[in-house]
């Protein structure tokens, strides 16, 4: 019964061709919303949400979306169900995918994801880890090439990435992670800034060479040429009580207008959201111009409907 269940753990789960159908799939699944078009293909199925983590856009984007398509949700916490008193992963996972037909899990260590999703019965998603955060880089990818990507029919083209720079300004956390195997796979180039002592680590990113990024200590540096400027908050959900001293060490990587007319003059700005003005990114850059952070939030639903239908019945007219 397990054979042929694909998960999504890590951006990495799928390859480059799979991507531009969901693209392709999530730009039509979008146009079908934005038009009040019924589309319930996954009538009668169920996605179970497991929160180990605090979650905005993850849960209202998974929610709102398995309900458009027909679908309908169990939501847990850690404060409400076993699974926060010690029940083991590989039994939770038995008896959750005996009765759901998907599983989303935000939670810490990819290890307990991937222990999950070794005893599921069902496809398990990523919405969030430590390591990776493969839905949010699903979303953002969409989200540049729904406005620097489209082919002639109008549909996000993949191909548009080739040679593009994504510069990555702050953490070498599970967002940097997961762009480093979306520029391995789809053929762009990350330059990458961090604070001393926060860098990314390779292996932990799960990347085969350093081929699709560089490394720059001034983020000037990184976002010079960029097509696309991001980061993230100073101090990820689990990383706490770091946050006095990474405040210290990331004084210098907030994201501000200088940064920003260093990049290309077309350059678009993102970040996963929940943001602090002011740490950083500075309030006029993201709430400027080039700015596309409400965009990105909104395309986490449409991506993620597409990825549920494509996980669960593949390939659809
Ligand atoms: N970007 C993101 O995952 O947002 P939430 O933490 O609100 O789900």
């Amino acid at each position: 019964m397990t054979a042929s269940i694909r998960h999504y753990l890590q951006f990495s789960d799928l390859g480059a061709e799979e991507y531009a159908w969901l693209f392709k799939r999530a730009a039509l699944i979008k146009k079908k919303f934005k038009a009040y078009e019924k589309y319930h293909p996954l009538a009668d199925r169920t996605l179970a949400m497991i929160f180990e983590k605090a979650s905005t856009r993850t849960r209202v984007s998974f929610e709102a979306g398995m309900y458009q398509m027909g679908g309908s949700v169990v939501h847990l916490t850690t404060g409400d169900s076993q699974l926060g008193r010690a029940e083991p992963i590989e039994d939770s996972a038995r008896v959750i995918s005996r009765m759901v037909d998907l599983v989303m899990i935000r939670t810490f260590g990819q290890d307990k994801i991937e222990k999950f999703a070794a005893h599921s019965r069902v496809p398990v998603i990523n919405g969030l880890t430590n390591e990776f955060h493969p839905c949010q880089i699903l979303a953002d990818i969409f989200t540049f090439l729904e406005h620097r990507g489209l082919d002639a029919a109008g549909n996000p083209d993949p191909a548009f990435l080739r040679g593009k720079v994504v510069a990555w300004v702050g953490d070498g956390n599970n967002m940097a992670n997961t762009w480093l195997q979306a520029a391995e796979l789809l053929g762009f180039t990350v330059h990458l800034s961090t604070p001393s002592g926060y860098e990314v680590d390779q292996a932990v990113a799960g990347i085969r060479s350093s081929d699709s990024y560089k490394v720059f200590k001034d983020p000037m540096d990184a976002c010079r040429g960029a097509d696309l400027v991001t980061t993230d908050v100073w101090t990820s959900m689990g990383y706490e009580a770091e946050n006095e001293a990474r405040k210290k060490a990331f004084a210098d990587w907030c994201v501000d207008t200088e940064m920003m007319k260093v990049a290309r003059a077309d350059a678009l700005f993102m970040h996963c959201l929940p943001a602090h003005r002011g740490e950083e990114v500075e309030a006029e850059v993201i709430d400027g111009p080039q700015s596309v952070v409400w965009d990105e939030a909104e395309n986490r639903m449409h991506v993620q409907k597409a990825l549920m239908e494509y996980l669960l019945l593949g390939r659809v007219d």
